[in-house]
């Protein structure tokens, strides 16, 4: 009986760092200062190199930076904003969170992406941004997005949870935005050992805004300028965050070769992601998809592969969003349906990819 290919083990993923988390952990643990500190500044100029940027702010989470985004545009309450209809939740609350109103638009079936085409169709007089979210580590069409704000004068948010060094026409996603939130959670191609995110930027004015949300809207300390939260990026995940971005690449690297082994070998009635020229993507999620996807999951389960399901439930159809229920998006509903995760980890080889290859190549639907 051979072993179990698993869909992620965080201990594996982390494991080549051990040495290196070590040695920062006992310089901060020695060095007293936990919160704010020169481990956080360190990290965020390097992390704004990597994306060639001018800032990047720490934070204690994705879901922080997206919702620190929309404060730093102080946008007029029950503004509309457009995201698309198949992200994860976060992107969702982060507007509601705000004091705005989600507008959802339909993706492309085949990028799985916000479809620039529909855009224009969901503006009307109360939109004031677009967030687009580069799912599962694929870029999002920029060039048709990036028309389309200018046109209608509206603020460029980018989702870049899933997706740190994912690149479109040679540009790092983070960098094509007024303002990108990433998540470091530790699943994440970059991730921590715990919560963390950020905020990327061009804007001094956004960035020096967003510095003082994050520390209850202070500059000065006991100065307040406006009303914040308490957000940061501790001393201890900004040190871990250092070690990990100098092997971003080579963690990315590996994933595409694992995903192009999965693009050559997959055969029969799979839709596999589509690549294009364009778009380099980090396959923070590989994901097919399949008619019948539950039995397909089974099967694998049944054969030593486990997988998951990104996403089992659309946002407007989740109960937390029952104020979307009447609401109707058939190609995300489609993709809800349909997608399946196969194991993509920084940890699996491509012999473990050959056996997935196999097993799948194998299903008789
Ligand atoms: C697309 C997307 N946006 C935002 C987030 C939120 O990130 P965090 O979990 O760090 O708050 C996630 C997290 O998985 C995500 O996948």
């Amino acid at each position: 009986m051979k072993t179990m290919i698993e869909y992620e083990n965080l201990r594996k993923v982390n494991q080549p760092y051990f040495k290196e988390f070590n040695t920062v952990f006992n310089n901060v643990l020695e060095s007293g200062w936990f919160v704010l500190g020169k481990n956080v500044e360190e990290f965020e100029k390097e992390f704004a190199d990597y994306i060639n940027i001018d800032h990047c702010v720490g934070l204690a989470s994705g879901l922080d930076a997206l919702t620190i985004s929309l404060k730093v545009l102080d946008l007029k309450n029950k503004s509309e904003i457009i995201l698309p209809s198949n992200t994860y939740i976060a992107t969702i609350l982060s507007v509601l969170l705000t004091g705005n109103v989600p507008v959802l638009v339909e993706p492309d079936i085949t990028t799985y992406n916000i479809d620039p085409g529909r855009i224009e169709d969901a503006i009307t007089s109360k939109t004031r941004a677009v967030i687009v979210v580069h799912l599962y580590g694929k870029p999002c069409d920029m060039d048709p997005v990036i028309e389309i704000c200018k046109r209608h004068n509206l603020y460029l948010i980018e989702d870049c949870a899933q997706a740190h060094g994912a690149e479109y026409k040679g540009k790092k996603v983070g960098s094509f935005g007024d303002m990108a939130a990433f998540s470091y959670y530790p699943t994440k191609n970059l991730g921590c050992l715990g919560d963390g995110g950020a905020i990327t930027t061009r804007n001094d004015d956004y960035s020096r805004k967003a510095r003082m949300i994050r520390n209850y809207g202070s500059e000065k300390k006991y100065y307040n300028e406006y009303q914040g939260v308490n957000s940061r990026l501790d001393e201890l995940q900004a040190a871990f965050l250092r070690v990990k971005l100098k092997y971003l690449n080579k963690i990315i690297e590996h994933k595409r070769e694992l995903a192009k082994a999965y693009i050559k070998g997959i055969s029969g009635d799979f839709i596999i992601p589509s690549t294009h020229p364009d778009f380099f993507d980090v396959y923070h999620i590989f994901n097919i998809r399949h008619k019948k996807r539950d039995e397909l999951k089974q099967y694998l389960s049944d054969n030593g592969v486990k997988t998951e399901i990104h996403y089992p439930v659309p946002p407007h159809k989740q109960n937390a969003m029952k104020f979307m229920k009447s609401l109707r998006f058939p190609i995300s509903e489609e993709i809800h349906k349909t997608t399946l995760s196969l194991p993509v980890s920084s940890f699996h080889t491509i012999d473990d990819i050959q056996r997935v290859i196999g097993i799948l190549n194998d299903f008789k639907s």
